[in-house]
């Protein structure tokens, strides 16, 4: 098979991509490098892709129409996975209009190069912020998401309903992953795993927002990365939904579409997260603790009944392996440079 992976420099991308290299596939990796965290951290990545055969790379922006279409044309990928995007949700308070560039302007333009190269199935990363201020937990793939309490939420949320005009008007099946917060190695600086670590090992305070009573639905990249690739081969079909009554697919009535949380269902709290990593640092952190940050929700909880159904499967790494694997990383291979 044949899949072009946008954001393969990336965390999650690079999973996806090294996954899709051990199973056997061809891979085209597009990312256009952006400095939104260590670019070092990023060519690493792809210096490993690199090394396997199956792998090619195009560096380029989303919104290099004309770049990103001349590489999937020439490609012609069977499946499509769209990772690429500017993510976080505290950034896009300081800088909205990477958001309506990357994620509106970049998903727009592999919509556009979709239609044209007409893959068997289109996957593109959507998140659990799309629930925004919903209270009702666990959170349901067929609940409203018309409340996003950030910009990186609402373009997010965008992403969803343009694609579901493509997939309805152009017929290109489409799923939209919801990720919940993602951890492991070859994670990302600007994410609380990351920032914990660091400054826990060099003894610095760590700032604990919503004074600790946050909590997240947390998962281990090697699960989400297996709910991805189970979902590869569920192809949404028009007037198929999936063949279990005690669900409800969120598959549209009028197009190959549907969205699915990719997540355990098993939230923690902070400060329990915190305990973790202090375990499996050896080190005790000293907090700050202080209030909620604008944009942030206070608990992410997802219901993985849809994603069980129609693949059999549910994350249950534990969220102290996910701190374990990553220190593990973090020591042998990034802070030894
Ligand atoms: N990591 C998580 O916990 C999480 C949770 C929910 C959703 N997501 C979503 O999953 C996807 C992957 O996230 P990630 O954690 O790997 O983030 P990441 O920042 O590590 O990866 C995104 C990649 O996209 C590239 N990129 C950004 N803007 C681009 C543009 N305009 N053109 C070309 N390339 C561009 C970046 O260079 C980067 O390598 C994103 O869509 C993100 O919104 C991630």
């Amino acid at each position: 098979m044949k899949v072009l992976v946008t954001g393969a420099a990336g965390f999650i991308g690079f999973h996806v991509a090294s996954r899709m290299l051990v199973d056997g596939h061809d891979v085209l990796g597009y990312d256009g490098v952006t400095p939104y965290y260590d670019v070092t951290l990023k060519r690493r990545r792809l210096e490993r892709l690199l090394d396997s055969d199956g792998f090619s790379f195009s560096e380029a922006m989303l919104e290099d129409k004309l770049a990103l279409e001349s590489a999937a044309t020439e490609f012609e990928p069977d499946v499509i996975i769209h990772l690429a995007a500017q993510p976080g949700v505290r950034y896009s308070l300081e800088a909205p209009e990477a958001y309506v560039s990357a994620n509106l302007v970049g998903t727009f333009n592999l919509l556009e190069i979709a239609k044209q190269v007409k893959p068997r199935h289109l996957l593109i990363a959507s998140t659990s912020s799309v629930y925004g201020a919903n209270e009702t937990t666990p959170f349901r793939e067929t609940e409203r998401t018309d409340f996003p309490i950030s910009l990186y939420a609402a373009t997010k949320k965008a992403c969803e309903a343009m694609t579901h005009s493509y997939a309805h008007l152009w017929k290109v099946p489409t799923t939209c992953f919801r990720f919940f917060t993602v951890y492991g190695p070859w994670g990302r600086p600007d994410m609380a795993l990351f920032k914990f670590v660091s400054a826990i090992l060099d003894g610095e305070a760590i700032d604990v927002y919503g004074e600790g009573q946050m909590q997240r639905d947390c998962t281990h990249v090697d699960d989400l990365v297996e709910g991805v690739v189970r979902l590869i081969d569920t192809v949404p079909r028009e007037g198929s939904p999936v063949e279990d009554e005690s669900v409800t697919d969120s598959l549209s009535p009028v197009a190959p579409w549907r969205v699915v949380n990719i997540a355990g269902g098993k939230p923690v709290g902070l400060l329990d997260f915190i305990e973790a990593i202090e375990a499996a640092t050896g080190k005790k952190a000293r907090k700050n603790l202080l209030p909620m940050q604008k944009g942030d929700v206070t608990t992410t909880f997802a219901d993985p009944s849809l994603l069980k159904a129609l693949t059999g499967f549910v994350p249950s790494t534990p969220v102290s392996k996910c701190a374990q694997d990553f220190i593990e990383w973090y020591l042998s291979e990034y802070d030894a440079g």
